[in-house]
């Protein structure tokens, strides 16, 4: 094995999991045709720690005893697990494998959290939603006042600041609704931003390869819904990327020092917004003939030049 996969099953039901698997077999198999030998390994066998170097040990076995690739699902509602993951990509980051779900600049900050990512493209010029971030506990309705002042809207988004697959993304359209919504986040601890919702034709994927936009993928929520994802039900097909996009997307994959970067845009008549992006994980199979190929041997050079350099 030369990539290992490190999943968390754990945030899915059973059912689930079993048709996250047949999608996955595709992804697998293209490792298999471009050389890889892959191992698909759950979160909670790995035990992390130290013992004269960095270990990620499963049973008498150290996944860390030889120089591999990872990627690592980092992504969970669950607040011990993501303790629990992050000491595993630490361990990575600190050996001398490679953890490919990385491939950005300060990915410990700008790998996965929406909030972070708002601040770094904002930043730039790139248009962002105003954003309002929801406190914990009893604490969590003071976001409500903030969103009364700074998110001007009709309609809102409350959804996880680090999560995926569409978990969790909550069209809600009075403040009365997102009032009660505040309150069922009271008790956890999984974190939520607020923005407006954004009335669109649908969420354009752009893959910037080497600092040069190659594909979009056009994800359409199905009739009647407001989720775009794929695995919730959205369309995918082919589009090429507007020039205003085109320059905000390869802009950003150079401030973000990223080979290979998938960034998602929410597209509407009065102009982009920019909703977050994601590196080698981000799903690509939905796309047609040839933009798929030149996409996938896009993610696989990359693969293949960060396993190389300082070899
Ligand atoms: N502010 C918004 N206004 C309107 N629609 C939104 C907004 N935020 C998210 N959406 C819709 O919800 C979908 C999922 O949201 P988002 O991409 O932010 O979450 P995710 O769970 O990280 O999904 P992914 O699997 O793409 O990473 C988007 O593709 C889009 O269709
Ligand atoms: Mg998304």
């Amino acid at each position: 094995m030369d990539i290992v996969w490190i999943s968390h099953p754990d945030n899915y039901r059973p059912a689930t999991l079993q048709g996250i698997g047949a999608g996955a077999q595709e992804r697998l198999d293209l490792f298999a045709e471009h050389g890889h030998t892959l191992r698909v390994v759950q979160s909670h066998l790995i035990v992390p720690g130290w013992a004269g170097g960095p270990r990620l040990w499963v049973g008498d076995e150290d996944l860390l005893d030889e120089r591999r690739g990872f990627m690592v699902t980092g992504w969970t509602w669950d607040a011990a697990a993501a303790t629990h993951i992050s000491a595993i990509s630490r361990a990575i980051r600190a050996s001398s494998s490679v953890l490919l779900t990385d491939g950005i600049l300060d990915p410990e900050r700008l790998g996965s959290d929406k909030l972070a990512m708002y601040h770094f493209a904002g930043e730039r010029g790139v248009p962002v939603l105003p954003t309002v971030s929801v406190p914990y506990g009893r604490h969590a309705g003071a976001a409500l006042e903030q969103v009364t002042r700074h998110l001007d809207a009709d309609g809102y988004v409350v959804k996880p600041r680090e999560m995926a697959r569409g978990f969790g993304v909550l069209k809600v359209d009075t403040i009365e609704q997102l009032s009660a919504t505040v309150d069922l986040l009271t008790p956890g601890a999984l974190g939520c931003v607020i923005q407006p919702y954004f009335a669109n034709s649908g969420d354009l994927r752009v893959y910037v390869h080497r600092g040069e936009v190659i594909a979009g993928l056009l994800r359409k929520p199905a009739a009647g819904s407001y989720l775009a994802n794929v695995s919730q039900g959205g369309s995918g097909s082919a589009m090429s990327v507007p020039s205003e996009i085109r320059e905000h997307s390869e802009r950003l994959a150079r401030d973000l020092e990223s080979p290979y970067l998938c960034i998602d845009w929410l597209l509407s008549d009065a102009g982009p917004v920019f909703n977050e992006w994601m590196t080698v994980s981000a799903a690509f199979e939905n796309l047609p003939e040839p933009e798929k190929t030149r996409v996938s041997d896009a993610l696989f050079a990359t693969i293949a030049d960060r396993l190389a350099a300082g070899e």
